[in-house]
Protein backbone atom coordinates (compact mmCIF):
# COMPACT_ATOMS: atom_id res chain seq x y z
CA UNK A 1 0.00 0.00 0.00
CA UNK A 2 2.47 2.64 1.05
CA UNK A 3 5.37 2.40 -1.38
CA UNK A 4 8.90 3.21 0.35
CA UNK A 5 7.55 4.65 3.04
CA UNK A 6 9.94 4.67 6.09
CA UNK A 7 7.69 5.24 9.24
CA UNK A 8 5.47 2.33 9.86
CA UNK A 9 4.78 0.98 13.07
CA UNK A 10 6.16 -2.70 13.48
CA UNK A 11 3.98 -4.04 16.34
CA UNK A 12 1.30 -6.57 15.73
CA UNK A 13 -2.16 -5.07 13.91
CA UNK A 14 -4.15 -6.84 16.21
CA UNK A 15 -2.12 -4.95 19.38
CA UNK A 16 -2.34 -1.64 17.79
CA UNK A 17 -5.88 -2.02 17.20
CA UNK A 18 -6.37 -2.34 20.81
CA UNK A 19 -4.14 0.51 21.93
CA UNK A 20 -6.13 2.47 19.04
CA UNK A 21 -9.42 1.73 20.34
CA UNK A 22 -8.41 1.96 23.67
CA UNK A 23 -5.76 4.91 24.26
CA UNK A 24 -5.35 6.82 20.95
CA UNK A 25 -3.65 9.83 22.29
CA UNK A 26 -1.45 7.54 24.19
CA UNK A 27 -0.67 5.47 21.23
CA UNK A 28 -0.07 8.49 18.86
CA UNK A 29 2.39 10.39 21.45
CA UNK A 30 4.07 6.79 21.64
CA UNK A 31 4.49 6.95 18.03
CA UNK A 32 4.99 10.40 17.33
CA UNK A 33 8.15 10.25 19.59
CA UNK A 34 9.72 7.50 17.77
CA UNK A 35 8.84 8.02 14.14
CA UNK A 36 8.01 12.18 14.26
CA UNK A 37 5.55 14.12 12.43
CA UNK A 38 4.18 11.59 9.49
CA UNK A 39 4.01 7.52 10.16
CA UNK A 40 1.88 5.01 9.44
CA UNK A 41 -0.25 2.68 11.95
CA UNK A 42 -1.67 -0.89 10.53
CA UNK A 43 -5.23 -2.10 12.55
CA UNK A 44 -6.00 -5.48 11.97
CA UNK A 45 -9.53 -5.33 10.12
CA UNK A 46 -9.15 -1.61 9.13
CA UNK A 47 -6.63 -1.48 7.51
CA UNK A 48 -3.36 0.91 7.11
CA UNK A 49 -3.16 4.58 7.83
CA UNK A 50 -1.08 7.45 7.55
CA UNK A 51 -0.87 9.59 10.42
CA UNK A 52 -0.16 13.62 9.76
CA UNK A 53 0.96 15.85 12.33
CA UNK A 54 3.21 18.06 9.97
CA UNK A 55 1.33 21.42 9.17
CA UNK A 56 2.88 21.85 5.60
CA UNK A 57 1.71 18.11 4.49
CA UNK A 58 -1.87 18.54 6.17
CA UNK A 59 -1.81 21.56 3.77
CA UNK A 60 -1.35 19.55 0.67
CA UNK A 61 -4.03 17.19 1.95
CA UNK A 62 -6.63 19.89 2.37
CA UNK A 63 -5.25 21.92 -0.86
CA UNK A 64 -6.05 18.39 -2.96
CA UNK A 65 -9.28 17.56 -1.62
CA UNK A 66 -10.37 16.40 -4.88
CA UNK A 67 -7.38 13.71 -4.74
CA UNK A 68 -9.04 11.96 -2.29
CA UNK A 69 -12.15 9.49 -1.46
CA UNK A 70 -13.18 10.58 2.21
CA UNK A 71 -17.01 9.30 2.35
CA UNK A 72 -16.37 5.79 1.42
CA UNK A 73 -13.38 5.81 4.19
CA UNK A 74 -16.22 6.96 6.89
CA UNK A 75 -17.82 3.38 6.02
CA UNK A 76 -17.69 2.80 9.87
CA UNK A 77 -20.32 5.83 10.61
CA UNK A 78 -22.31 4.16 8.08
CA UNK A 79 -24.83 1.57 11.03
CA UNK A 80 -25.48 4.92 12.58
CA UNK A 81 -25.95 7.41 10.29
CA UNK A 82 -27.00 5.51 7.70
CA UNK A 83 -25.86 6.09 3.52
CA UNK A 84 -27.81 8.99 2.95
CA UNK A 85 -25.79 10.60 5.45
CA UNK A 86 -23.33 13.72 3.75
CA UNK A 87 -20.58 12.22 5.68
CA UNK A 88 -20.66 9.19 3.62
CA UNK A 89 -20.47 10.76 0.62
CA UNK A 90 -17.84 11.74 -2.17
CA UNK A 91 -17.54 14.10 -5.16
CA UNK A 92 -20.86 15.60 -6.96
CA UNK A 93 -23.03 13.76 -4.56
CA UNK A 94 -21.21 15.62 -1.29
CA UNK A 95 -20.89 19.12 -2.84
CA UNK A 96 -24.74 19.23 -3.82
CA UNK A 97 -25.62 17.79 -0.22
CA UNK A 98 -23.33 20.35 1.58
CA UNK A 99 -24.79 23.09 -0.68
CA UNK A 100 -28.10 22.41 0.22
CA UNK A 101 -27.22 22.06 3.97
CA UNK A 102 -24.68 24.83 4.39
CA UNK A 103 -26.95 27.96 4.16
CA UNK A 104 -29.12 26.46 6.62
CA UNK A 105 -25.93 26.40 9.15
CA UNK A 106 -24.56 29.68 8.35
CA UNK A 107 -24.54 33.73 8.41
CA UNK A 108 -27.76 35.56 9.68
CA UNK A 109 -29.72 32.48 10.16
CA UNK A 110 -27.78 30.76 12.73
CA UNK A 111 -27.16 34.06 14.50
CA UNK A 112 -30.77 34.09 14.73
CA UNK A 113 -30.66 30.87 17.38
CA UNK A 114 -28.74 32.99 19.99
CA UNK A 115 -31.40 34.32 22.13
CA UNK A 116 -33.24 30.69 22.36
CA UNK A 117 -29.70 28.91 23.45
CA UNK A 118 -29.32 31.61 26.16
CA UNK A 119 -33.12 30.18 27.17
CA UNK A 120 -32.36 26.86 27.19
CA UNK A 121 -29.12 27.33 29.26
CA UNK A 122 -31.07 29.36 31.77
CA UNK A 123 -33.88 26.65 31.67
CA UNK A 124 -31.00 23.66 32.12
CA UNK A 125 -28.92 26.11 34.81
CA UNK A 126 -31.78 26.76 37.04
CA UNK A 127 -32.31 23.24 38.21
CA UNK A 128 -29.04 23.24 39.76
CA UNK A 129 -29.51 23.75 43.63
CA UNK A 130 -26.64 25.75 45.76
CA UNK A 131 -24.36 23.10 47.11
CA UNK A 132 -25.55 20.74 44.92
CA UNK A 133 -22.47 18.53 42.41
CA UNK A 134 -22.78 17.66 39.06
CA UNK A 135 -21.68 15.94 36.59
CA UNK A 136 -20.99 18.78 33.83
CA UNK A 137 -21.01 16.19 30.72
CA UNK A 138 -24.88 15.31 31.46
CA UNK A 139 -25.34 18.74 32.20
CA UNK A 140 -23.76 20.10 29.02
CA UNK A 141 -25.61 17.01 27.16
CA UNK A 142 -29.27 18.02 28.15
CA UNK A 143 -28.69 21.69 27.03
CA UNK A 144 -26.77 20.21 23.19
CA UNK A 145 -29.93 17.98 22.63
CA UNK A 146 -31.80 20.23 23.80
CA UNK A 147 -30.67 22.99 21.15
CA UNK A 148 -30.82 20.12 18.39
CA UNK A 149 -34.14 19.18 19.60
CA UNK A 150 -35.58 22.95 19.08
CA UNK A 151 -33.08 24.49 16.83
CA UNK A 152 -32.75 22.04 14.12
CA UNK A 153 -35.88 19.28 14.58
CA UNK A 154 -37.98 22.38 15.41
CA UNK A 155 -39.91 20.31 18.58
CA UNK A 156 -40.22 22.15 21.99
CA UNK A 157 -43.26 19.84 22.96
CA UNK A 158 -45.38 17.67 22.44
CA UNK A 159 -45.95 13.87 22.53
CA UNK A 160 -43.04 13.19 19.89
CA UNK A 161 -40.50 15.77 21.58
CA UNK A 162 -41.52 13.75 24.46
CA UNK A 163 -40.45 10.29 22.74
CA UNK A 164 -37.41 11.21 20.64
CA UNK A 165 -35.61 13.10 23.85
CA UNK A 166 -34.81 9.69 25.82
CA UNK A 167 -34.78 7.55 23.00
CA UNK A 168 -31.97 9.72 21.65
CA UNK A 169 -30.23 10.10 24.97
CA UNK A 170 -30.31 5.95 25.12
CA UNK A 171 -28.83 5.47 21.92
CA UNK A 172 -26.43 7.72 22.21
CA UNK A 173 -25.12 6.71 25.39
CA UNK A 174 -24.97 3.17 24.06
CA UNK A 175 -20.97 4.07 22.91
CA UNK A 176 -19.88 5.44 26.33
CA UNK A 177 -17.18 3.85 26.53
CA UNK A 178 -13.95 2.22 25.30
CA UNK A 179 -15.45 -1.37 25.64
CA UNK A 180 -18.99 -0.32 24.18
CA UNK A 181 -17.55 1.71 22.03
CA UNK A 182 -15.59 -1.40 20.18
CA UNK A 183 -18.98 -2.59 18.66
CA UNK A 184 -18.16 0.50 16.31
CA UNK A 185 -15.09 -0.85 15.57
CA UNK A 186 -15.16 -4.74 15.78
CA UNK A 187 -17.36 -5.93 12.97
CA UNK A 188 -17.76 -9.46 14.50
CA UNK A 189 -20.30 -7.17 17.47
CA UNK A 190 -22.14 -5.67 14.98
CA UNK A 191 -25.37 -8.71 15.00
CA UNK A 192 -28.39 -7.78 15.14
CA UNK A 193 -29.99 -10.31 17.75
CA UNK A 194 -32.58 -8.62 18.79
CA UNK A 195 -32.28 -6.86 22.27
CA UNK A 196 -30.27 -9.23 23.97
CA UNK A 197 -27.28 -7.92 21.80
CA UNK A 198 -26.00 -4.54 22.59
CA UNK A 199 -25.91 -4.22 18.70
CA UNK A 200 -29.76 -5.14 18.94
CA UNK A 201 -30.28 -2.67 21.38
CA UNK A 202 -28.96 -0.06 19.66
CA UNK A 203 -30.27 -1.10 16.33
CA UNK A 204 -33.71 -1.16 17.97
CA UNK A 205 -33.71 2.52 19.41
CA UNK A 206 -32.41 3.71 15.63
CA UNK A 207 -35.89 2.35 14.31
CA UNK A 208 -37.70 3.66 16.64
CA UNK A 209 -35.93 7.50 16.53
CA UNK A 210 -36.15 6.85 12.33
CA UNK A 211 -39.78 6.31 12.98
CA UNK A 212 -40.39 9.03 14.95
CA UNK A 213 -38.89 11.11 12.93
CA UNK A 214 -40.53 10.53 9.42
CA UNK A 215 -43.88 10.61 11.27
CA UNK A 216 -42.78 14.43 11.79
CA UNK A 217 -41.27 15.36 8.31
CA UNK A 218 -44.94 13.15 6.79
CA UNK A 219 -46.77 15.14 9.18
CA UNK A 220 -45.20 18.81 8.37
CA UNK A 221 -45.86 17.93 4.34
CA UNK A 222 -49.48 17.16 4.87
CA UNK A 223 -50.16 20.00 7.36
CA UNK A 224 -48.15 22.50 5.29
CA UNK A 225 -46.14 23.64 8.28
CA UNK A 226 -42.78 23.07 6.53
CA UNK A 227 -42.18 26.68 7.14
CA UNK A 228 -40.97 27.05 10.68
CA UNK A 229 -37.81 28.61 11.88
CA UNK A 230 -36.10 25.67 12.38
CA UNK A 231 -33.22 23.78 10.48
CA UNK A 232 -35.60 21.07 9.43
CA UNK A 233 -38.27 22.95 7.77
CA UNK A 234 -35.03 24.67 5.99
CA UNK A 235 -33.69 21.78 4.68
CA UNK A 236 -37.42 20.12 3.26
CA UNK A 237 -37.71 23.85 1.66
CA UNK A 238 -34.39 23.54 -0.25
CA UNK A 239 -34.00 22.72 -3.78
CA UNK A 240 -31.26 21.92 -5.91
CA UNK A 241 -30.22 23.23 -9.14
CA UNK A 242 -32.51 21.06 -10.97
CA UNK A 243 -35.23 21.54 -8.60
CA UNK A 244 -35.44 18.85 -6.28
CA UNK A 245 -36.04 18.18 -2.61
CA UNK A 246 -34.29 16.35 -0.25
CA UNK A 247 -35.51 12.89 0.07
CA UNK A 248 -36.45 11.76 2.69
CA UNK A 249 -34.24 9.30 3.55
CA UNK A 250 -31.43 12.18 3.36
CA UNK A 251 -33.67 14.35 5.30
CA UNK A 252 -33.71 11.40 8.32
CA UNK A 253 -29.90 10.31 7.83
CA UNK A 254 -29.31 13.97 7.87
CA UNK A 255 -30.65 14.67 11.14
CA UNK A 256 -29.44 11.41 12.74
CA UNK A 257 -25.80 12.84 11.60
CA UNK A 258 -26.21 16.33 12.92
CA UNK A 259 -27.64 14.94 15.67
CA UNK A 260 -24.61 12.55 15.87
CA UNK A 261 -21.77 15.00 14.89
CA UNK A 262 -23.64 17.93 17.06
CA UNK A 263 -24.51 16.74 20.26
CA UNK A 264 -21.28 14.54 22.01
CA UNK A 265 -18.85 17.04 20.07
CA UNK A 266 -20.04 20.44 21.31
CA UNK A 267 -20.99 18.98 24.82
CA UNK A 268 -17.86 17.54 25.52
CA UNK A 269 -15.98 20.65 24.50
CA UNK A 270 -18.50 22.78 26.22
CA UNK A 271 -17.44 20.46 29.67
CA UNK A 272 -13.38 20.94 29.20
CA UNK A 273 -14.11 24.11 28.99
CA UNK A 274 -15.89 24.64 32.38
CA UNK A 275 -13.19 22.43 33.46
CA UNK A 276 -10.04 25.01 32.34
CA UNK A 277 -12.01 28.07 33.24
CA UNK A 278 -12.48 26.40 37.30
CA UNK A 279 -9.16 25.55 37.30
CA UNK A 280 -7.94 29.43 35.88
CA UNK A 281 -8.78 31.64 38.39
CA UNK A 282 -7.12 34.32 36.24
CA UNK A 283 -9.04 32.79 33.14
CA UNK A 284 -12.52 33.07 35.14
CA UNK A 285 -11.69 36.86 36.31
CA UNK A 286 -10.66 38.57 33.00
CA UNK A 287 -13.76 36.28 31.57
CA UNK A 288 -16.27 38.38 34.04
CA UNK A 289 -14.62 41.71 33.39
CA UNK A 290 -14.91 41.00 29.74
CA UNK A 291 -18.88 40.17 30.67
CA UNK A 292 -19.09 42.74 32.91
CA UNK A 293 -18.08 45.23 30.30
CA UNK A 294 -21.41 44.62 28.06
CA UNK A 295 -23.44 45.80 31.01
CA UNK A 296 -26.71 44.00 32.19
CA UNK A 297 -28.72 41.65 29.18
CA UNK A 298 -26.58 41.79 26.32
CA UNK A 299 -27.73 41.05 23.25
CA UNK A 300 -26.12 37.42 22.02
CA UNK A 301 -24.58 38.82 19.22
CA UNK A 302 -22.59 41.02 21.28
CA UNK A 303 -21.58 38.13 23.57
CA UNK A 304 -20.18 36.04 20.44
CA UNK A 305 -17.76 38.87 19.54
CA UNK A 306 -16.10 39.49 22.91
CA UNK A 307 -12.19 38.30 22.14
CA UNK A 308 -11.04 36.95 25.11
CA UNK A 309 -14.58 34.58 25.41
CA UNK A 310 -13.36 33.66 21.99
CA UNK A 311 -9.94 33.05 22.82
CA UNK A 312 -10.82 30.83 25.85
CA UNK A 313 -13.38 28.45 23.08
CA UNK A 314 -10.31 28.28 20.92
CA UNK A 315 -7.86 27.49 23.61
CA UNK A 316 -10.56 24.71 24.70
CA UNK A 317 -10.90 23.46 21.27
CA UNK A 318 -6.87 23.04 20.52
CA UNK A 319 -5.94 20.91 23.79
CA UNK A 320 -8.93 18.98 23.86
CA UNK A 321 -10.18 17.78 20.01
CA UNK A 322 -13.13 15.70 20.60
CA UNK A 323 -12.01 13.38 17.15
CA UNK A 324 -8.25 12.13 17.65
CA UNK A 325 -8.19 12.29 14.10
CA UNK A 326 -10.00 14.05 11.27
CA UNK A 327 -11.95 11.71 8.96
CA UNK A 328 -9.47 9.55 6.64
CA UNK A 329 -8.69 10.88 3.17
CA UNK A 330 -7.73 8.25 0.40
CA UNK A 331 -5.72 8.71 -1.95
CA UNK A 332 -7.52 8.12 -5.46
CA UNK A 333 -4.25 7.68 -7.17
CA UNK A 334 -0.16 8.32 -6.44
CA UNK A 335 0.67 10.93 -4.55
CA UNK A 336 3.30 13.03 -2.56
CA UNK A 337 2.62 14.26 0.69
CA UNK A 338 5.31 15.55 3.19
CA UNK A 339 8.19 14.90 0.80
CA UNK A 340 6.96 11.03 0.77
CA UNK A 341 6.14 9.19 -2.60
CA UNK A 342 2.70 6.62 -1.52
CA UNK A 343 0.60 4.48 -3.60
CA UNK A 344 -3.54 5.00 -4.69
CA UNK A 345 -5.60 3.47 -1.93
CA UNK A 346 -3.69 5.15 0.94
CA UNK A 347 -5.38 6.29 4.06
CA UNK A 348 -4.24 9.95 5.71
CA UNK A 349 -5.34 11.22 8.63
CA UNK A 350 -4.18 14.65 9.81
CA UNK A 351 -4.23 14.38 13.61
CA UNK A 352 -5.82 17.18 15.74
CA UNK A 353 -4.25 16.05 18.88
CA UNK A 354 -0.52 16.01 17.37
CA UNK A 355 -0.58 19.27 15.66
CA UNK A 356 -2.15 21.05 18.62
CA UNK A 357 0.57 20.00 20.78
CA UNK A 358 3.66 21.24 18.71
CA UNK A 359 5.51 22.94 20.80
CA UNK A 360 6.81 24.74 17.28
CA UNK A 361 3.55 26.32 17.13
CA UNK A 362 2.34 26.03 20.45
CA UNK A 363 4.70 26.99 23.48
CA UNK A 364 4.29 24.90 26.19
CA UNK A 365 1.39 22.88 24.74
CA UNK A 366 -0.03 21.62 28.14
CA UNK A 367 -0.47 24.60 29.60
CA UNK A 368 -4.39 26.42 29.14
CA UNK A 369 -3.38 29.89 27.56
CA UNK A 370 -6.16 31.62 25.76
CA UNK A 371 -3.79 34.41 25.44
CA UNK A 372 -1.86 32.46 22.55
CA UNK A 373 -5.11 33.05 20.29
CA UNK A 374 -5.17 36.87 21.25
CA UNK A 375 -1.39 37.17 20.36
CA UNK A 376 -1.06 35.12 16.99
CA UNK A 377 -3.41 34.18 14.38
CA UNK A 378 -3.01 30.25 13.31
CA UNK A 379 -2.79 29.19 9.44
CA UNK A 380 -6.04 27.08 8.20
CA UNK A 381 -3.47 24.10 8.26
CA UNK A 382 -1.62 24.95 12.02
CA UNK A 383 -5.25 25.10 13.97
CA UNK A 384 -8.13 22.10 12.80
CA UNK A 385 -10.39 21.96 15.76
CA UNK A 386 -13.18 21.71 12.98
CA UNK A 387 -10.94 20.32 10.14
CA UNK A 388 -10.67 21.38 6.44
CA UNK A 389 -10.99 21.52 2.87
CA UNK A 390 -13.72 20.48 1.50
CA UNK A 391 -15.17 18.59 4.26
CA UNK A 392 -14.49 21.13 7.49
CA UNK A 393 -17.19 20.55 9.87
CA UNK A 394 -20.25 21.56 8.67
CA UNK A 395 -21.56 22.88 12.04
CA UNK A 396 -18.80 24.65 13.18
CA UNK A 397 -20.19 28.19 13.11
CA UNK A 398 -23.52 27.10 15.88
CA UNK A 399 -20.86 25.23 17.73
CA UNK A 400 -18.96 28.49 18.57
CA UNK A 401 -22.18 30.03 19.02
CA UNK A 402 -23.31 27.82 21.53
CA UNK A 403 -20.13 27.46 23.31
CA UNK A 404 -19.87 31.15 23.87
CA UNK A 405 -23.46 31.33 24.88
CA UNK A 406 -23.85 28.59 27.33
CA UNK A 407 -20.57 30.01 28.97
CA UNK A 408 -21.33 33.31 28.98
CA UNK A 409 -25.38 32.29 30.46
CA UNK A 410 -23.63 30.13 33.15
CA UNK A 411 -20.60 32.35 34.24
CA UNK A 412 -22.95 35.92 34.54
CA UNK A 413 -25.54 34.15 36.64
CA UNK A 414 -23.65 31.00 38.49
CA UNK A 415 -20.67 30.59 40.47
CA UNK A 416 -19.04 27.11 40.21
CA UNK A 417 -15.97 25.29 41.29
CA UNK A 418 -14.47 21.49 40.78
CA UNK A 419 -15.42 19.29 43.58
CA UNK A 420 -12.05 17.54 43.43
CA UNK A 421 -8.57 19.44 42.64
CA UNK A 422 -6.97 16.98 40.31
CA UNK A 423 -6.66 16.34 36.52
CA UNK A 424 -8.68 14.48 34.18
CA UNK A 425 -7.61 12.04 31.73
CA UNK A 426 -8.93 11.88 28.07
CA UNK A 427 -11.28 8.81 27.51
CA UNK A 428 -12.49 7.22 24.73
CA UNK A 429 -16.55 7.77 23.92
CA UNK A 430 -17.69 6.00 20.77
CA UNK A 431 -16.13 7.59 18.21
CA UNK A 432 -14.86 10.96 20.22
CA UNK A 433 -12.92 11.60 23.36
CA UNK A 434 -14.11 12.87 26.62
CA UNK A 435 -13.34 13.79 30.17
CA UNK A 436 -13.18 10.71 32.24
CA UNK A 437 -16.10 10.82 34.96
CA UNK A 438 -17.35 13.52 32.64
CA UNK A 439 -15.88 16.60 35.22
CA UNK A 440 -17.60 16.87 38.45
CA UNK A 441 -18.50 20.47 39.85
CA UNK A 442 -20.00 21.77 42.72
CA UNK A 443 -22.63 25.03 42.31
CA UNK A 444 -21.34 27.30 45.10
CA UNK A 445 -23.68 30.56 44.59
CA UNK A 446 -25.30 32.43 42.38
CA UNK A 447 -24.37 36.25 41.28
CA UNK A 448 -26.29 38.84 42.05
C1 LIG B 1 -17.28 21.68 19.30
C2 LIG B 1 -18.05 21.10 18.42
C3 LIG B 1 -17.60 20.40 17.16
C4 LIG B 1 -16.36 19.94 16.77
C5 LIG B 1 -15.05 20.04 17.54
C6 LIG B 1 -16.52 19.34 15.46
C7 LIG B 1 -15.47 18.80 14.72
C8 LIG B 1 -15.61 18.22 13.47
C9 LIG B 1 -14.53 17.62 12.73
C10 LIG B 1 -13.09 17.55 13.18
C11 LIG B 1 -15.05 17.16 11.55
C12 LIG B 1 -14.26 16.43 10.45
C13 LIG B 1 -13.73 17.41 9.42
C14 LIG B 1 -12.64 16.85 8.52
O1 LIG B 1 -12.35 15.66 8.51
O2 LIG B 1 -12.03 17.69 7.80
C15 LIG B 1 -16.46 17.45 11.56
C16 LIG B 1 -17.33 17.13 10.54
C17 LIG B 1 -18.69 17.37 10.59
N1 LIG B 1 -19.37 18.04 11.59
FE1 LIG B 1 -18.59 18.83 13.29
N2 LIG B 1 -17.83 19.44 15.08
C18 LIG B 1 -18.52 20.09 16.07
C19 LIG B 1 -19.87 20.41 16.07
C20 LIG B 1 -20.74 20.13 15.05
C21 LIG B 1 -22.13 20.56 15.00
C22 LIG B 1 -22.82 21.42 16.07
C23 LIG B 1 -22.65 20.03 13.85
C24 LIG B 1 -24.04 20.16 13.29
C25 LIG B 1 -24.97 20.88 13.76
C26 LIG B 1 -21.59 19.31 13.16
C27 LIG B 1 -21.75 18.65 11.97
C28 LIG B 1 -20.71 18.06 11.26
C29 LIG B 1 -20.91 17.38 9.98
C30 LIG B 1 -22.25 17.16 9.26
C31 LIG B 1 -19.64 16.95 9.54
C32 LIG B 1 -19.32 16.19 8.26
C33 LIG B 1 -18.99 17.17 7.14
C34 LIG B 1 -18.75 16.52 5.79
O3 LIG B 1 -18.51 15.31 5.72
O4 LIG B 1 -18.80 17.25 4.78
N3 LIG B 1 -20.45 19.40 13.93
N4 LIG B 1 -16.79 18.12 12.73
Amino acid sequence: MLSQFPNCITTPPWWQLINWIGDPIGFQKKYSQKYGDIFSMRLSGLGSHVIVANPQAIQEIFSQDSKFDIGRANELAEPLIGKNSLMMMDGSRHRRERKLLMPSFHGERIQGYGEQICQITKVIASQLKIGESFIVRSRMQKVSLEIILQVVFGLSEGKRYEQLKPLLTDWLDMTDSPLRSSMLFLRFLQRDWGKWTPWGRMKQRQRQILDLLQAEIEERRTKNTEKGNDILSLMMATRDEDGQAMTDGELKDELLTILLAGHETTATTLSWAFYEISRNPDVIEKLQMELESLGENPNPMEITKLPYLSAVCQETLRMYPVLPVLFPRIAKSPIEIGGYQFDAETSFMPSIYLLHYREDLYPHPEQFKPERFLERQYSASEYIPFGGGSRRCLGYALAQLEMKLVIATVLSQYQLDLTEDKPIKIQRRGFTLAPMGGVQMVMKGKRE
